[in-house]
């Protein structure tokens, strides 16, 4: 799909990749050099660092500052993701092998504590101590998110339950993006708290369209394994409603009852739901979370980068990626 969006912010995502590379010096273990290149050099849509270049020029927020607030969010969310694929034991990711697939835990985990330094040191960058704050109580949590999710969600079929791990693992990072570069730009609190949900919507938005790419998606364009969240005990929003729609269904039975280990049944259950309405249902849902982003910034349609606000919110719903 045409994303004009970028345009405007391609050359900040240059400079935010080429400030990442620089975070393993000279001085630090060639092994963790040649991790961060393996980690850069994969890529990634960059999306966090995107919001946080329109929602800065937004508001007029120096640019420097912006490059290096982009450049803690994605070391923030890479360093998250290193420390995931080694937890869930994912071998792919963005299309190429994870660092856990080559290393062993105890390297994959250092580098991943590497990252989380950087992040924070670039953070500390912005020399703004409320951004800092939030950077630290943003990471507290992912964390207890990816616990919650490790301890008390699996085959759990409960809306509110999706939805706080969804806040948790997507939704305050998008979140704090939109806040954080806005707060480098102005200090009026309505404006930022405006901003604060947009960051939200288009978060939880992102999130429910992940979970729906993974009964819809190709592996090949997703660039990790789909179809594996219900394999592995996860109820996400389309098997939600496909239980809510199907109570007699004998695998969403199984499911309800504990059952979520069942492989063969739950590959039944996933190919039911890929084919129903549960996943049009829940990409409906999506798109209400980015009209309340679109309502969160329409006081600021009269400026140049508001279009551009409004079309990564309506990107997040039409990628199929
Ligand atoms: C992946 O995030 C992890 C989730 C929060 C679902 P992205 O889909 O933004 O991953 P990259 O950075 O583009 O690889
Ligand atoms: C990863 O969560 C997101 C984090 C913030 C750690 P998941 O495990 O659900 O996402 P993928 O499928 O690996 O991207
Ligand atoms: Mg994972
Ligand atoms: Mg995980």
């Amino acid at each position: 799909m045409s994303t004009p969006f970028l345009t405007p912010v391609q050359d900040g995502i240059k400079e935010v990749e080429q400030l990442m590379r620089s975070q393993a010096g000279n001085e630090h273990h060639p092994d963790l050099r040649a991790a961060l290149e393996h980690l850069l050099v994969a890529g990634g849509k960059r999306i966090r660092p995107t919001i946080v270049f329109l929602a800065g020029n937004l508001f007029n927020a120096p640019h420097k500052k912006l490059v290096t607030l982009g450049a803690a969010i994605e070391m923030l969310h890479t360093a998250t993701l290193v420390h995931d694929d080694l937890i869930d034991g994912s071998l792919l990711r963005r299309g190429i092998p994870t660092l856990n697939a080559r290393w062993s835990p105890a390297a994959t985990v250092l580098t991943g504590d590497f990252l989380f330094g950087r992040a924070a040191k670039l953070a500390a960058e912005t020399d703004y101590l409320p951004i800092m704050k939030l950077f630290a109580e943003t990471l507290t949590v992912i964390v207890n998110g990816e616990l919650t999710q490790m301890f008390a969600a699996k085959g759990i079929i409960e809306r509110k339950n999706y939805y706080s791990r969804i806040y948790a693992k997507t939704g305050s990072l998008f979140e704090m993006s939109a806040l954080s570069a806005t707060m480098l730009g102005t200090e009026d609190e309505s404006v930022r708290a405006s901003m604060k949900t947009y960051g939200y919507e288009v978060g939880m938005a992102f999130q429910i369209m992940d979970d729906v790419l993974d009964f819809t998606g190709e592996q090949a364009t997703v660039g990790k394994p789909v179809g594996s969240d219900l394999l592995n005990g996860l109820v996400t929003l389309p098997a939600i409603y496909y239980v809510e729609s199907h109570p007699d269904n004998p695998e969403v039975k199984l499911l309800a009852e504990g059952g979520w280990g069942n492989t063969d049944k739950m590959e039944i259950l996933v190919k039911s739901i890929q084919s129903s309405n549960a996943i049009r249902h829940a990409i409906d849902e999506a798109v209400e979370h980015v009209d309340k982003a679109l309502d969160a910034i329409k006081p600021f349609n009269s400026s140049p980068e508001y279009e551009s606000l409004e079309g990564l919110a309506h990107y997040i719903v039409d990628r199929d990626f």
